[in-house]
């Protein structure tokens, strides 16, 4: 039978991921500017956990997804929606995935590992260099200003289907039956 909403699952991994990338981006934001304090450095870490939650989630929704297919499009929307929207589901996910990593290799990079949650040593990525330090922030800070881009015009899209053409798009990604 075709699903014509998304599982529990699906919308519990949505969700949580949405309120970790909002909080993950603004935190980023936040810490940069501080002065360096035992404070901006706690933040920092608070910072790479949510991210590397992020990933995880990216993973775990795309192992979810390869056993249960997303709803289909509405048969009523233009094929350019349909594919405009599939395209940025995608894109989405594959920033989920790349930004953390970005971060992670950038942390490796500065010479600072990260110990996940205070309690995961994760190995690092690619030996010290100042050089290298400098370019992948800057990779890592135009990954997030995509994402940024994207999510909003996601938001968006979201939002003209509930308030404007009432199709129940947005209804199948919600909480609740
Ligand atoms: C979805 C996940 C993530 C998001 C949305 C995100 C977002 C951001 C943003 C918006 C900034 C500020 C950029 C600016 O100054 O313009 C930032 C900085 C930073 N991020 Fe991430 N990030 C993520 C994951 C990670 C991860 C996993 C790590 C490391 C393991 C990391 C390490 C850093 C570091 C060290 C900085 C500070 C750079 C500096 O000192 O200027 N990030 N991030």
């Amino acid at each position: 039978m075709t699903q014509l909403r998304y599982t529990g699952t699906a919308k519990t991994l949505h969700w949580t991921a949405a309120v970790l990338i909002v909080c993950g981006f603004s935190l980023g934001l936040f810490m940069t500017g501080l002065e360096i304090s035992p404070d901006k450095l706690r933040l920092y870490a608070w910072h790479k956990w949510i991210g590397i939650t992020v990933f995880l989630i990216a993973i775990a929704r795309v192992a979810w997804r390869a056993t249960h297919p997303a709803p289909p499009p509405l048969p009523s929307k233009p094929d350019w929606q349909k594919r405009a929207s599939r395209a940025a589901h995608w894109f989405l996910l594959a920033l989920m995935v790349i930004i953390p990593i970005s971060g992670w290799i950038y942390s490796s990079a500065t010479g600072v590992s990260v110990v996940y949650l205070g309690i995961i040593p994760l190995p690092d990525l690619v030996p010290k260099d100042r050089e290298s330090a400098k370019a992948l922030l800057i990779l890592h800070k135009t990954l997030n200003y995509t994402l940024a881009a994207v999510v909003t015009v996601h938001v968006a899209a979201a939002l003209k289907h509930h308030f404007v053409d009432h199709d129940g798009v947005m209804a199948r990604m919600l909480p609740g039956r």
